[in-house]
């Protein structure tokens, strides 16, 4: 029997068929690629890991470069190595968001203006041939101008001299606060010092064109991104600061690892 292909049916039943074949196509492909998505999820912060240490090397991929990485887990608090979970299973990223593992900060220790601290941070170590610790990275995030700015600072065997800082994740505007990314602008954070003599937090982000170049301490900010450059200065102060590691930047100087 000839169909009506003008018939109501017929429009609905061809439309019906469009949109399962098309829900079947779009729920397989986010079935299918999810594993690949985390896994290169898992593949960028490694590669921001290395990259914020200087530890990027040509022909070498980021999984064996990352290999020789060892990632613990710290208690941020006493600035201990903590085994209460399982480092290889601990979902850092997720327990940043979640109420049982983080504390509520107060107004006037929130300059990051992340509202809540994580319980426990994974931290990763560079050792050398002896096993002694060469460098030290750290997670770092604070809010800009849109964004919370997700990133790493790496320090060197003093856990006193940055090594480098980057971020992975943050929704600046490109070619203002964005800045942060360029690699000029990150350039001039290996070498600067956390504390100064006397022991004190030091490290500072000024405001655009105001760093003293001879400065150990001083990081140039953002020139038409003060907003941003801002962010960035009271997120390094934030997770540098008692807060943050120093606790455990402190055990790590007495010989705690
Ligand atoms: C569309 C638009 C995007 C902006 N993005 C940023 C930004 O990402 N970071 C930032 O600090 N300021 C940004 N600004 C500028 C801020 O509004 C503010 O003017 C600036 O931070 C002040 O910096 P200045 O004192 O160096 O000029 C943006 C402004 C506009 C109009």
């Amino acid at each position: 029997m000839a169909k009506n292909k003008d018939s109501i049916q017929y429009v609905f039943t061809v439309a019906f068929a469009v949109c399962m074949v098309c829900a079947i196509v779009v729920a397989t492909s986010a079935v299918v690629l999810r594993p690949l998505q985390v896994e290169n999820k898992a593949l960028d912060l490694k590669r921001n890991i290395l990259a914020s240490a200087g530890l990027m090397e040509e022909g070498k991929s980021v999984q064996e470069l990352f290999a020789s990485i060892e990632t613990r887990l710290v208690n941020i608090s006493d600035g201990q190595f903590s085994t209460d979970f399982d480092v290889d299973s601990f979902d850092a990223i997720k327990a940043v968001s979640d109420p049982k593992l983080t504390d509520p900060l107060d107004n006037a220790t929130d300059i990051a203006d992340i509202k809540r601290r994580e319980k426990y941070a994974e931290v990763y170590i560079v050792r050398g041939a002896n096993g002694d610790i060469e460098k030290v990275v750290l997670p770092i995030r604070g809010y800009g101008l849109w964004s919370t700015l997700w990133g790493f600072i790496a320090l060197e065997k003093d856990f006193n001299t940055v090594a480098g800082l980057g971020f992975y994740s943050h929704a600046e505007t490109p070619g203002l606060g964005g800045e942060v990314d360029n690699p000029k602008w990150k350039a001039q954070w290996p070498g600067k010092r956390i504390l100064n003599e006397a022991g004190n937090l030091a490290i500072e982000v000024t405001k655009g064109g105001q760093a003293d170049a001879d400065s150990p301490y001083e990081v140039d900010g953002l020139s038409g991104a003060t907003i941003t450059t801002r962010g960035v200065d009271n997120l390094v102060q934030f997770w540098l600061g008692d807060n943050g590691f120093k606790p455990f930047l402190d055990h790590l100087k007495t010989g705690g690892a």
